[in-house]
């Protein structure tokens, strides 16, 4: 088929490598001419494991432009992939949604021709797109082209592997063009599939399910997904704090109550709290269009909230111990939203510096992937770079771990800790997994250490 992905953003890129791989011929349209030339030189703005690997073995079928007059008219499937930004008020940014709208409508042929909603979009947007379409489509025909929402639940870090070994795929819409969206994705949904090596499968995993559903329901779908798993990691957190208070343990807690099939193991994780693009905008859009319609969401402002308070507790637990933080050297490890990105948004590290700032605090901070970006997007912040883990825990009064890479869990946080002015580590992400030999104070979340020489290391 003649795919054409409208927008090469974090989706639009992983959607449009994926199709190509699956054979399907594809056309990467952005408006961005840098982004555009990047690409044709094979280069890919975002860090994804796998997908520059992908991107080589899909080449073939991989087309790149900035012209809606060539990429539309021949497309059977146009997918739109387009950023839907937070504004001030928390509602998204519908301006770049309408404007590809328009542009694609604009260029349809007259063939028919399936729009898919493949950004997360309010609740709506499909009956919107489709009225953008009729008006502004040359020689509109009802029955030639259809809106279908196909929600992307693939998580950064391990989009290959979410895209190719899916739980299910969404598709809401009319009939006639689900028919061709199932087509699209045929390949995957057969029980002889293999991605390349380097995707890693799922165990026991199977053919996904096949969602068909409304327009509206399979925009929902994706809202109610995200805040569930928003609010189960916020549920973790809550129940940590009175583990915390109690003396249980929340990974014993979590471990108990996951074997519940009605529960699960997944996403109980305790930690700093989520970040990212998708939890905290998708959680606030679906109280915000509850509100328009004069409907309250509590569990879902509950979720939020106790995020927050998260955020706050990693720093109050640093002042329980050092008080003043004026002058005090504080080492901040990890900066992106979780490992394996270098995506910054929403991260809890931005809350501690910035908060580490306001108390007087030197930061010095590092990531293995995400530096770079942060000198652009985190420049209203105050922090030294360290090149090195070991870089920025030398002569620190504290350290916090705030994203769990598998780089700080296999530190040696023996020898770490001794390199410190203090031995304080808040371990925000619950990696440190043994009691240390030496003297320290190491602080999680929902759980102590067994002891051993704590009680007096901290001077
Ligand atoms: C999420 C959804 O998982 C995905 O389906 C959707 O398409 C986009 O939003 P992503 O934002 O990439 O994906 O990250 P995810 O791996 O889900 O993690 C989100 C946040 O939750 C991270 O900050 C992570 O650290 C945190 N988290 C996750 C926890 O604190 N505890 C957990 O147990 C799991």
């Amino acid at each position: 088929m003649n795919v054409t992905i409208v927008g090469t953003g974090y989706v639009g890129l992983g959607t449009g490598v994926m199709l190509a791989y699956l054979g399907h011929q594809v056309i990467g349209l952005d408006t961005d001419p840098t982004k555009i030339e990047s690409l044709k030189r094979g280069e890919i703005p975002i860090y994804e494991p796998g997908l520059d690997q992908l991107l080589a073995e899909a080449q073939a079928n991989l087309h790149w432009t900035t012209d809606y007059a060539h990429a539309i008219p021949n497309a059977d499937v146009i997918f739109i992939c387009v950023g839907t930004p937070p504004q001030s008020d928390g509602r998204p940014n519908l301006s770049y949604l309408e404007g590809a709208a328009r542009s694609i409508a604009q260029n349809l042929n007259g063939k028919t021709q399936v729009i898919v909603n493949k950004s997360t979009v309010p609740i709506g947007s499909g009956d919107w797109v489709s009225r953008i379409i009729e008006e502004h489509a040359v020689d509109y025909h009802a029955n030639r082209y259809f809106v279908v929402s196909n929600p992307e639940f693939l998580r950064e870090g391990t989009a290959l592997g979410d895209s190719l070994y899916p739980d299910r795929i969404v598709l809401g819409g009319i009939a006639a063009g689900l028919v061709r969206m199932r087509q699209l994705y045929a390949p995957l949904i057969h029980q002889s599939f293999k991605a390349p090596d380097y995707v890693p499968r799922p165990k026991e995993y199977t053919v996904p399910a096949v969602v068909e559903t409304t327009l509206t329901s399979a925009e929902m779908i994706k809202y109610a997904a995200n805040a569930f798993l928003a609010l189960k990691i916020s549920y973790a957190n809550e129940i940590a704090g009175l583990c915390e208070r109690v003396g249980a343990n929340i990974d014993e807690v979590t471990a108990g109550i996951g074997f519940d099939q009605r529960i699960g193991h997944r996403f109980l994780a305790a930690g700093a709290g989520w970040g990212g693009s998708c939890f905290g905008k998708d959680t606030s859009a679906l109280i915000t269009t509850g509100g328009d319609y004069g409907y309250e969401m509590p569990i879902l402002s509950a979720a939020i909230e106790v995020n927050q308070r998260q955020r706050s507790t990693v720093i109050d637990k640093l002042q329980k111990h050092l008080r003043l933080l004026k002058g005090k050297r504080v080492a901040v490890l990890g900066m992106a939203f979780k490992p394996n990105t270098d995506d910054l948004r929403d991260a809890p590290a931005h809350d501690f510096i910035a908060r580490l700032n306001l108390l007087g605090a030197t930061v010095v901070a590092h990531d293995p992937v995400a530096m770079e970006r942060a000198r652009k997007e985190w420049a209203h912040l105050r922090y030294q770079e360290a090149a090195t883990a070991q870089d920025a825990i030398n002569g620190a009064d504290a350290v916090i771990i705030a994203t769990e890479w598998t780089e700080y869990r296999r530190l040696n946080w023996n020898s770490k800790v001794r390199s410190m002015r203090n031995a304080l580590v808040i371990d925000a992400r619950n990696v440190i997994s043994e009691p240390l030999d030496v003297p320290a104070v190491i602080e999680q979340i929902g759980k102590e250490l067994p002891e051993r020489t704590a009680a007096d290391a901290v001077a």
